[in-house]
């Protein structure tokens, strides 16, 4: 090892291992690794150790290469702590962190945030995900890759999409090329993402062995455009006009392209001036038609369209839009000002559906984060983790169309025992304790509870445990509002966003049923007809394994509660 200048040092390996091992203190500034193994790689940014190694991450050396250069570039280089670099032929990724989610996806280490490219192929659910794997705050976008055979069961494969001289790789999705218009082969995977440069610019690669490895197509960029933030190509196929449809957020709107190889793109139209919410970037759209409830054989045309910040409790958030789309222009249906929201909790971004999934399910998942405290949430191994997949369709009313989000039937796999507590019926004013109720507790589990003959005007539960952490959840039925309140849910300090109360409009119904997944840090909250979702992460320092059943101004009475323990 060599400072060859007040800011540059040089580390010289010779007959290297598999891996450097880099350490990394989260609090550091970050370091330029420029690292010569004759594969032409791209420089990396670590935030290497100057007092406290946090955790290592691992950087795949090229054990052909008889000598490797690792030049760093940092303003105060001899700060850092060198000795704490070393190589190994392994790296550690057993899991260290107590939040980790038992069933939700997360990555193996390192930060995650938007899922991407999500497409279905030969019995496998592909889920790439916007990926840092040298750290775990957001930087060094690669794709990573899971794939799983039931959606809920998840297998990581690593890095499958690296930054190149075109820049990182940021968010898109993939399709698979049946007729091999492109070329690529038949049934080739072909992945559209944002090169993340100077520019902004979109780009394909592909796989011909299911998504195990990828080429970059040698013209790339396919798509180019004057706009600085212009991002997150989203690609379908679009049946009657024998077309493939790429929509791309574009600042405050979104562009669409047009193309009958995957590789030649024509500009078609643009929508979103003066439509919907406006408060931040609009990022990550996707186009598609979804069935609609209790019509069918009927769909309706809905662009999701992920806004940060602008969102309706600050910082990230879905909304979409709902109308008509002829192949060439997205109409919406609803009055400009109408502003429509997927999920109505503070966790749900960036999120996008599969393609090519069978009988044409629609399914999605979302990044269950916020910009607001994504890179400070109490984690260090690993950082987020998506939300449980959801199957979406619409349903009318009130001359509107609006989205229904289930929870994905495979989900009910993950149940491993069930209790059941017998009905509870509570009088006015008087709270209801139900002790240690939910037994064998490790943090993950559902709960199925519906309420009926309400004369109460609010009415909910206090999930809670024995350091005083709990979280209150309840309907309000007057002011027609369903609550979630994570303000002492645990863990709230490290950002002064993330205490919360989050709310969802309801209408008065005859009863009132709930399906309520957590897992380890996070809380989502279906309404049963799937008219409202919730996603809230949470960090309570035990599990919750305690249920408080309440009302105020009434009666009301719950069905026998079932309580799934839920695991692999
Ligand atoms: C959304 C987003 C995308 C971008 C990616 C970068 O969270 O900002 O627009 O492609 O993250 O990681």
């Amino acid at each position: 090892m060599q400072h060859t200048g007040e800011d540059v040092t040089t580390i010289q390996i010779v007959n290297p291992d598999k891996y450097l091992l880099l350490p990394v203190e989260e609090e550091a500034a970050e370091s330029k690794l420029f690292i010569n193994d004759g594969t032409g790689a791209i420089p990396i940014d670590v935030r290497l150790t100057q007092s406290t190694v946090d955790y290592y991450v691992p950087y795949l050396l090229n054990t052909d290469s008889k000598e490797i250069t690792v030049e760093v570039k940092h303003p105060h280089s001899k700060n850092i702590l060198w000795d704490k670099i070393t190589q190994s032929n392994s790296f550690d990724k057993t899991n260290r962190e107590y939040f980790r989610p038992v069933y939700h996806h997360s990555p193996e280490y390192g930060w995650m945030n938007d899922p991407n490219g999500m497409v279905y192929l030969d019995g496998e659910y592909h889920l790439f995900y916007q990926w840092n794997p040298y750290g775990s705050k957001w930087g060094n976008m690669h794709w990573g890759h899971a794939v799983s055979k039931d959606l809920v069961h998840w297998e990581h494969q690593g890095m499958a999409i690296m930054p190149d001289e075109l820049g990182t790789v940021f968010s898109g999705n993939s399709v698979i090329d049946v007729h091999n218009v492109a070329g690529f082969g038949h049934n080739a995977m072909i992945a559209f993402y944002t090169s993340a440069g100077e520019k902004q610019t979109q780009s394909i690669a592909y796989s011909t062995d299911k998504g195990r490895t990828f080429h970059k197509y040698e013209k790339n960029p396919v798509v180019s455009a004057d706009i600085p933030d212009f991002r997150d190509p989203n690609v379908f196929y679009h049946e009657p006009t024998e077309k493939w449809i790429m929509v791309i957020a574009a600042g405050q709107e979104v562009q669409l392209f047009s193309s009958k190889n995957l590789l030649d793109w024509e500009y078609e139209s643009s929508f979103g001036e003066g439509y919907g919410n406006h408060g931040g970037v609009w990022e990550c759209p996707d186009l598609l038609e979804l069935p609609v409830e209790g019509e069918p054989g009927k769909t309706k045309w809905v662009l999701i369209l992920n806004i940060n910040p602008g969102g309706i409790f600050g910082g990230s958030a879905a909304q979409y839009f709902t109308g008509f789309f002829d192949g060439s222009t997205f109409t919406c249906e609803s009055k400009p000002e109408t502003v429509k929201w997927m999920d109505w909790g503070k966790d749900h971004y960036a999120t996008v559906t599969w393609s090519n999934v069978p009988d044409n399910r629609k399914i999605a998942i979302a990044w269950m984060s916020n910009w607001q405290y994504a890179n400070d949430v109490p984690t260090q191994q690993f950082r987020s983790a998506n939300s449980v997949p959801r199957e979406l369709k619409v349903y009318r009313a009130n001359d509107e169309t609006y989205m229904i989000n289930e929870p994905v039937e495979e989900l009910k796999k993950l149940r491993k025992n069930e209790q059941t507590y017998s009905a509870i019926i509570a009088d006015r004013n008087q709270s209801f304790h139900i002790d240690s109720i939910i037994e064998d507790n490790d943090g993950a589990f559902e709960l199925e509870i519906e309420f009926r003959n309400t004369s109460a005007d609010v009415f909910g539960l206090t999930l809670f445990n024995e350091k005083g952490d709990h979280v209150d959840i309840h309907y309000n039925l007057s002011g027609k509002r369903f609550y979630m309140d994570r303000t002492k849910s645990g863990l709230v300090e490290f950002s002064k966003e993330f205490p919360a109360i989050t709310y969802a409009p309801i209408e008065k119904a005859e009863t009132y049923k709930l399906r309520i997944f957590v897992d380890k840090c996070s809380i989502e909250c279906f309404d049963g007809d799937g008219k409202f979702v919730m996603t809230n992460l949470v960090f309570p320092e035990e599990p919750y394994n305690r249920l408080n059943f309440y009302s105020k101004g009434g009666q009301f009475e719950v069905k026998p509660v079932k309580i799934y323990k839920l695991g692999l």
